[in-house]
């Protein structure tokens, strides 16, 4: 099957590159003129692992290939799958500016018959209003129809994820989308739930929003244990391993961040309200993810007290292990926030430096470094944010002799408290109850 993508952000591209490799064809569409050049240029314009090679080898073998123009696709493609991007708009509410100008720019070069497929996330009732676009400027005898795909990858395991999904959701109507989804996603062995366009938008926002409430609610199992201390590893086992409740995305942190979760929450709640739900349960869980960056810095500002002029290095910027995007990564607001106490912070990240500096901009008093002893040598405090393997199998020994005192922060509960108290370190953990504090066992 000949398919047309149109956005190669994280999402179009895995999908292109991930058909492409089931043996079709996909002509991707890319309007950001910098983007489109790397990518004709043979390089992924974001880390994510096995990205590059699985481009790479669509772009070999003939199959895949990038343009600015739509048309090239619209003329060739059967399917189209629309993933741009639909960011966090004013109030909150789902900005889907970019949706509504591909619908047009769709109406424009339809050439027959094609079906369109929503990946993006998008509030329940969007597929009518991009019908609506399409019809309005290609009349009404156009020919096409609309289902809604939402997607679920992980940035960082984007590539495992498109081909070994949990589930695929597709909300389609009509016989005929029916049997090209049928063609197009017939290979993949996971269950398929079938629903209508508007039921399968909404799966999407409910399924991140549990996501995001279970964060939310280890974080608060985080707060409690270290109020009372109870041992936070167990309880979280001792919950999770419940199959009603599972493990998974089950652990406390500096707080959910990224593309998908902050935006989807808000976009969440501001449709249930606006349809007349009451939605405090979706705010609950935001105050309590908004509380992190603060709750951790707070750790280390009780224990350097007054902070202003100390050298601080915080590990981990990107919002999650395994990628370079740093989009509402807590990191920002922890950054910001020890700034503001006159810390002179050093930043380390595997991968996220440039964009961390892209994003957050300068200031006389942050400096990144890429070696990560070379970024805590010094240093009066460590705050580790993201959970990365390199800290995981830091040589904490050699971190020790770097740093000038030996206060650790770990906003990720890497290490092992009483290895930690062996090495000297005076370890702070989220979750974790200092034995001279609030103990009620
Ligand atoms: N990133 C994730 O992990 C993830 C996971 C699941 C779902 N989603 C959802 O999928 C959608 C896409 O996510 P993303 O992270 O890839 O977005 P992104 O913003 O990083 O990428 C979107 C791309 O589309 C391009 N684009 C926008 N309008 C275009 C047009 N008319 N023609 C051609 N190109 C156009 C942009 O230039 C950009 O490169 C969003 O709705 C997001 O919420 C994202």
């Amino acid at each position: 099957m000949i398919l047309g993508i149109i956005g190669s952000g994280p999402v179009g591209l895995v999908t292109a590159a991930g058909f492409c490799a089931l043996g079709h064809e996909v002509v991707c569409v890319e309007n950001d003129p910098r983007r489109l050049e790397q990518l004709a240029g043979g390089k992924v314009p974001f880390y994510e692992p096995g990205l590059q090679e699985l481009v790479a080898q669509g772009v070999g073998q003939g199959r895949l290939r990038f343009t600015g123009n739509l048309r090239e696709a619209m003329q060739v493609a059967t399917v189209v799958l629309i993933c741009v991007g639909t960011p966090e708009g004013a109030d909150g509410v789902a900005d889907l500016s970019q949706m509504e100008s591909a619908a047009a720019e769709i109406a424009d070069e339809l050439p027959g018959y094609r079906l369109l497929v929503e990946k993006s996330t998008v509030p329940i009732g969007t597929h009518r209003q991009i019908a609506r676009i399409i019809r309005n400027r290609a009349g009404p005898d156009a020919e096409f129809d609309l289902a809604c795909i939402p997607e679920f990858l992980r940035e960082g395991n984007a590539v495992r994820d498109f081909f070994n999904p949990d589930r695929i959701i597709i909300g389609a109507a009509g016989a005929r989308s029916q049997r090209l989804i049928d063609d197009l996603y017939g290979s993949f062995d996971c269950p398929k739930v079938w629903t209508d366009p508007g039921t399968a938008e909404l799966i999407k926002y409910a399924s991140n929003a549990f996501l995001a409430l279970k964060i939310s609610y280890a974080n608060l199992l985080s707060d409690v244990s270290e109020a009372t201390g109870a041992n936070l590893g167990q309880l979280l086992e001792g919950v999770g391993s419940d199959s009603r409740i599972g493990r998974s995305f089950f652990n406390p942190g500096a707080g959910y961040g990224g593309s998908c979760l902050p935006k989807d929450m808000q976009a969440f709640y501001h449709l249930s309200t606006g349809a007349g739900v009451d939605a405090a349960l979706l705010a609950e869980v935001q105050r309590i993810n908004q509380r992190r960056p603060a709750r951790i810095v707070a750790k280390a500002r009780r224990r350097l007290d007054p902070m202003h002029g100390r050298p601080v290095t915080v590990w981990g910027l990107s919002f999650k292990p395994g990628t370079d995007d740093v989009r509402s990564a807590p990191s920002l607001e922890v950054v910001r926030l020890l700034l503001d106490a006159g810390a002179r912070v050093t930043g380390h990240d595997p991968v996220a430096i440039a964009s961390f500096q892209q994003t957050f901009g300068p200031h006389p008093n942050l400096r990144y470094c890429p070696d990560m002893y070379q970024a805590a040598t010094g240093s009066q405090a460590l705050l580790v944010i993201t959970e990365w393997d390199d800290y995981r199998s830091a040589n904490l020994t050699r971190l020790r002799a770097a740093m000038a005192s030996p206060l650790i922060v770990d906003g990720r509960r890497i290490y092992d408290p009483q290895t930690m108290d062996a090495l000297g370190f005076d370890y702070e953990a989220l979750g974790l109850a200092r034995r001279d504090e609030n103990r009620r066992d």
